[in-house]
C-alpha cells in the first residue's frame, strides 16, 4: 500500500510531487508528506501531516518553490497510528526516506542497532532510516547495500542523503517502483499513473537494484556494482485518463467507461470472427494440457474467478477451484504440473496473489495472469499474461477492471473449448455473438442510471442489507455486496438464497432491505419463491430481473429490468446495475466514494 514518488528536474519539485501524490492517493490516504532538497543551498524542507494530499498542499502553500529534487509519500498505516509523526518522509541524520511495504524485523533491528532513543515515531520505516544513517559515511551505495542485507519483508525505499542534493536513490524488494523520463526531468513512483502525462515509456526497477535518479539520467546498479540497463516499457494508454473528467468521482467515470473498455479488451482477441489469443502468446498446448484449473485472486478479482468457474464447469466440464489468494497456501492446495493457475489482479501487485502464484509455480503448475497494469509484478511472474484494456482504474472500488477481467476470462474459456474440440465453429460463433453484445447491454443499463439512483435513495438509512440469488446470480451478488459495503458502509451479506432457511432468514425482519437478482432461466422459479419467503418475513425487496422473465403479479419495493442475454452473459448488465446502486448510495450519503475508509487500492502487504 502507500504511494511513493521522487522527482529530480527543472520544475518546482513541490508542485510536481503534490500532483503525483494526488494521483497515487488511491494507494493510501491516511497521511501525506514530502521532503525537498535545494541543490544550491543544501537546504532541506520536510512537510508532513495526517490527512489527505489536499491538507499537505495547504501546509506547503507558502513554500518558496525553488527546490528541484524531492521525495513524497501518501500513507496507508501499518505500523503506528495515523499521526503527523508517523507520516513519511522520515529523517534520521543525513537520511530522508519514504517507504512502501512492511519491514517485518523492525523490532529486532531496533535492538540490534540500539536505536530506541533516537526514534521518534512508531513506524518500521524510521528504523530503516536510522539504520541507513548508521551506515552512511558519504557513500550512498555502501549504506544502502549494508542496510538492505538486514531487512526482512517487502520494501520500496526512496532515499535522499542531505549532502547529495542532486541524486535520489531507490531500491526495492517485491513492492513496486517504476521510473521514467519526462519533459522536465526524471521521476520514480509506485505506479505509472503518477509519472506524468509526458512520460512515454517507463522502467520497472528490478528487485535489489540501486537506482540513481539524476536530473537528466536514470542509472541502475546491481549489488555487485555492475551497471544494468533494464528494458523500457511503452506507455500505450493515456495516463491523463487519470482525471475525473465531467464526473464527480472516478468511480462513476470508470463505471461509464465499461462498454469501451470491454470492447477494447475483446477486439484485439477476435480475428475473422474467431477467438484468437495469439497476441497473448498463449499456446493451445497449455489450454489442452491441463486437467484442472485453479484461480488465485483477492476481492473483486476473486469474484471474477467465481463467474469463470461456472463457465468452465458448464462449457468445459472441467474441475475448477477458486481460492482466496490470502488463504491459498494454508490449505495445502493440490497443485501439480497438470494444473493451470489463473492469477487475476487489476494492479498486478497484490502481494497475496503474487505469493500464491509463486507457490503454484513452484509446484509445477503453468500460469496465466489476467492483469490490467502492464509490467506489474504478477504479470512478470506468470508464464503468460492476458492484459485487460481497462485503462487506469483509480477508484478503490473496482468496476471496469472486474468486467474486463470477465471478458478476458470468457475469451480464455471460449478458446479452451475450441482448442479442446468442445466447440465447433458454430458453437464458437454463437458464444462470441453473445459476448460481443455485452458492451451494448451494459450501456443500456448505464443510460438508465437515474432509475437506479431512485432505488438507491431508498437505501440510505439501511444499517444492514442482504443480496440473494442462486448459482451465477449468487456469484454476481457477492461482488455487488462487496461494492455496497466497501463504499456505503452498509453491512451487506450476499447469500445463496436456497441457504437462507438454514439460519440466516432469522435476520430478516420488517423492512430489511434485500436486493435480489433473477437472471438465470433455469433458476428463476426457485429464486422467485425464495424471494417470497423473505417478503413474507417483512423484507423490502429490490428486484433486478431479466426483462423477458414473467413476474406474474407479485409486488416488490422496486424493480429494475435488465436487458436480456443468455444466462452466462447476464453478469454484464447485472453488474452495471449493482455498481451504480452502490455508487449512488455512497454518493447520496455524502461519503468519499473513491476513497472509502480504511482501504487502499493496491494491497501490497499480507
Ligand atoms: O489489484 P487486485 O485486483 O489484485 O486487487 C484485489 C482486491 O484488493 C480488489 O479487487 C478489491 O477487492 C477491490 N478494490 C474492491 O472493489
Amino acid at each position: 500500500m502507500c504511494g511513493i514518488v521522487g522527482y529530480n528536474g527543472k520544475n518546482s519539485v513541490t508542485d510536481q510531487l503534490l500532483d503525483s501524490l494526488e494521483l497515487l492517493e488511491y494507494r493510501g490516504y491516511d497521511s501525506a508528506g514530502l521532503a525537498t532538497l535545494n541543490g544550491e543551498t543544501g537546504k532541506v524542507k520536510l512537510r508532513k501531516c495526517a490527512g489527505r494530499v489536499t491538507d499537505l498542499r495547504k501546509i506547503c502553500h507558502n513554500d518558496k518553490k525553488i527546490s528541484t529534487c524531492g521525495i513524497g509519500h501518501t500513507r496507508w498505516a501499518t505500523h503506528g497510528g495515523v499521526s503527523d509523526l508517523n507520516a513519511h518522509p522520515h529523517r534520521c541524520g543525513d537520511v530522508l526516506l519514504v517507504h512502501n511495504g512492511i519491514v517485518e524485523n523492525y523490532e529486532e533491528l531496533k535492538d540490534h542497532f540500539l536505536l530506541h532513543k533516537e526514534l521518534k515515531s512508531q513506524t518500521d520505516t524510521e528504523v530503516v532510516a536510522a539504520v541507513l544513517n548508521r551506515f552512511y559515511n558519504g557513500d550512498p551505495h555502501e549504506a544502502i547495500k549494508r542496510t538492505v542485507k538486514y531487512l526482512k519483508g517487502t520494501f520500496a525505499l526512496v532515499v535522499m542523503f542531505v549532502d547529495q542534493p542532486d541524486v535520489i536513490y531507490a531500491i526495492r524488494n517485491v513492492s513496486p517502483i517504476v521510473a521514467a523520463y519526462n519533459d522536465n526531468g526524471t521521476m520514480l513512483a509506485s505506479d505509472v499513473v503518477a509519472l506524468g502525462a509526458t512520460a512515454k515509456e517507463y522502467i520497472v526497477i528490478p528487485e535489489y537494484v540501486i537506482t540513481e535518479l539524476h536530473r537528466e539520467e536514470i542509472k541502475m546498479f546491481d549489488l555487485a556494482g555492475r551497471q544494468i540497463h533494464p528494458e523500457f516499457i511503452k506507455i500505450d494508454w493515456d495516463t491523463t485518463q487519470g482525471g475525473k473528467g465531467k464526473y464527480p468521482f472516478y468511480m462513476e467515470k470508470e463505471i461509464m467507461e465499461q462498454p469501451d473498455a470491454l470492447k477494447a479488451t475483446m477486439e484485439q482477441r477476435i480475428t475473422d470472427g474467431k477467438i484468437d489469443l495469439s497476441s497473448d502468446g498463449i499456446p493451445d498446448e497449455v489450454l489442452c494440457g491441463c486437467e484442472r484449473i485453479c484461480v488465485v485472486a483477492c476481492g473483486t478479482a476473486m469474484h471474477a474467478g467465481l463467474v469463470a468457474k461456472a463457465l468452465v464447469q458448464s462449457k468445459l466440464n472441467m474441475h475448477m477451484t477458486v481460492e482466496y489468494a490470502s488463504e491459498f497456501m494454508y490449505e495445502d492446495p493440490v497443485i501439480d504440473e497438470k494444473t493451470l493457475v489463473l492469477a487475476i489482479s487489476q494492479s498486478g501487485e497484490t502481494i497475496d496473489t503474487l505469493e500464491a502464484l509463486k507457490y503454484a509455480r513452484s509446484k509445477g503448475a503453468k500460469s496465466i495472469a489476467v492483469i490490467n497494469v502492464k509490467g506489474s509484478s504478477i504479470a512478470r511472474e506468470s508464464d503468460y499474461v492476458m492484459y485487460t484494456v481497462a485503462g487506469p482504474e483509480i477508484a478503490v472500488a473496482s468496476t471496469k477492471a472486474y468486467t474486463t477481467q470477465l471478458i478476458a476470462l470468457f475469451l480464455l474459456v471460449g478458446r479452451m473449448a475450441k482448442a479442446r474440440g468442445i466447440f465447433d465453429d458454430a458453437a464458437e460463433k454463437e458464444y462470441l455473438e453473445n459476448l460481443i453484445q455485452a458492451p451494448g447491454k451494459m450501456q443500456e443499463v448505464l443510460t438508465r442510471k437515474h432509475d437506479i439512483h431512485k432505488i438507491a435513495r431508498e437505501m440510505l438509512d439501511a444499517k444492514d442489507a442482504f443480496m440473494i440469488g442462486r448459482g451465477l446470480d449468487y456469484s454476481i451478488l457477492l461482488e455487488g455486496a462487496l461494492k455496497l459495503k466497501e463504499i456505503s458502509y452498509i453491512h451487506t451479506e450476499a447469500y445463496a438464497s436456497g441457504e437462507l432457511k438454514h439460519g440466516t432468514i432469522a435476520l430478516i425482519t420488517e423492512n430489511t432491505p434485500v436486493v435480489a437478482t433473477v437472471t438465470q432461466e433455469k433458476l428463476k422459479d426457485k429464486e422467485l419463491s425464495n424471494i417470497r419467503e423473505v417478503q413474507s418475513r417483512g423484507a423490502s425487496v429490490v428486484l433486478l430481473v431479466r426483462e423477458d422473465f414473467d413476474l406474474a403479479d407479485a409486488e416488490y419495493a422496486d424493480v429494475f429490468t435488465l436487458p436480456a442475454m443468455s444466462d452466462e452473459f447476464m453478469v454484464f448488465p447485472a453488474s452495471a446495475a449493482l455498481q451504480l446502486l452502490a455508487y449512488y448510495v455512497s454518493m447520496d450519503k455524502g461519503l468519499d466514494v473513491d476513497k472509502p475508509r480504511n482501504l487502499a487500492k493496491v494491497v501490497t502487504v499480507e
